[in-house]
């Protein structure tokens, strides 16, 4: 197995030099064997040995405090020769070796730990999470799970970024995604994929309260973004649909040779969009199926708006979440009335 990651707080060349003097006694006693390479505030190791022995290392290491961001790079099974047979763990200190071949070797772990941080930042928490354990997504096998699937976007996304300067559109998409990725994950739901302006993300069934939670609250937030910008900002647009549907779908990495998402599928997905489209129709903010109405376990202010063909088995019925906000009724039109008074109305 081969991981990296980075100190937790300032370590001393001392505190370094014990942990390897710890390492190679017990890792000696346990068959283990690798190395340990540190560079400014980074660790790289290999470790090797018997799956058992280097799963129960791998789960101490993962809860040591004196370093954080662990991140599993590799791990491979049936290894027929180890890499390094004969060191129970040496420590190399790169910051305080000379020598051509070191410096050279900085630079590269150095580039390499940028790149993964850059990589991380576009990979799913849920992915980072599954690699972080020492397993390979790609191996994860799909499995049947009930979710609750949340769709959410901007509301006359198509007439913002027809009217607005680039910049300004950059700025409300970036301020949006971040915004809705936030009240997402701080509830506990994992933020699948953007489309555009749209987020997917999913929740536990058991999280169907805080899924609705995480809606009001990305209303919230865009209601104070939009009250709190200055006369004539393009902030004052920013308006959104929140869709919640929930039952069984498929989890796992699907996609191409091309290119992998840890993702769902299933009927709820395509539910979650429709439901989403309707709050454009109905002119409110949140909608949710009635099963998720049926799995809430708090009283919420919902108001049925009637029963709906999504290409389901049989139609569904609606519920709507009041928030209480002024500005709900009508999201569309009150964004392009708006935009006709910041840019030129359109001919
Ligand atoms: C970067 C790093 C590498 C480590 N490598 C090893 C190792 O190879 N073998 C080992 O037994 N402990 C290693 N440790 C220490 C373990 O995290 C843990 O503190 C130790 O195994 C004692 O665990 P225990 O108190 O649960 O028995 C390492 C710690 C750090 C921070």
């Amino acid at each position: 197995m081969t991981y990296m990651s980075r100190f937790s707080r300032p370590l001393s060349r001392e505190d370094i030099a014990q942990i390897g003097e710890y390492s190679s006694r017990r890792n000696a006693e346990d068959g283990v064997t690798g190395v340990l390479v540190t560079l400014g505030t980074m660790f790289f190791q290999i470790i090797e040995g018997d799956q058992r022995a280097v799963d129960a290392l791998y789960a101490r290491v993962l809860r040591d405090d004196r370093h954080t961001d662990v991140v599993c790079l590799r791990t491979e099974g049936h290894v027929a020769d180890r890499l390094f047979p004969d060191w129970s763990m040496n420590v190399f200190d790169l910051d305080h070796q000379g020598g051509d071949v070191v410096v050279a070797l900085k630079v590269v772990l150095g580039r390499m730990s940028e790149a993964q941080h850059i990589i991380e930042q576009y990979t799913q928490p849920a992915v980072s999470q599954i690699m972080t354990q020492g397993l390979n997504p790609l191996e994860v096998p799909l499995r049947k799970v009930d979710r609750l699937v949340l769709f959410t976007d901007m509301v006359a996304f198509s007439a913002i970024s027809d009217r607005l300067p680039v910049e300004s559109v950059s700025e409300l998409v970036g301020l949006y995604l971040e915004t809705c990725s936030i009240c997402i994950s701080r509830k506990g739901g994992e933020v699948t994929k953007f489309l555009g302006d749209g987020v997917m993300a999913y929740f536990d069934t058991s999280e169907v309260d805080d899924a609705i939670e995480s809606c009001v609250d990305i209303q919230l937030e865009l209601a104070r973004i939009r009250d709190k910008a200055p006369p004539r900002s393009a902030l004052r647009v920013l308006f959104s649909g929140c869709g919640l549907a929930l039952g069984p779908v498929i989890e796992g990495s699907m996609g191409s040779s091309i290119k992998m998402d840890y993702t769902i599928i299933g009927e709820p997905v395509n539910t979650a969009a429709r439901v989403e489209a309707l709050t454009r129709m109905l002119g409110t903010a949140i909608l949710m199926t009635d099963d998720v109405r049926a799995a809430s376990q708090r009283q919420w202010d919902l108001t049925p708006m009637g029963v709906f063909d999504l290409g389901r088995e049989s139609p569904t019925p609606i519920h709507s979440l009041t928030v209480g906000l002024a500005a709900e009724h009508d999201m569309r039109s009150l964004v392009t009335d708006y935009l006709d008074t910041i840019v030129a109305p359109q001919s």
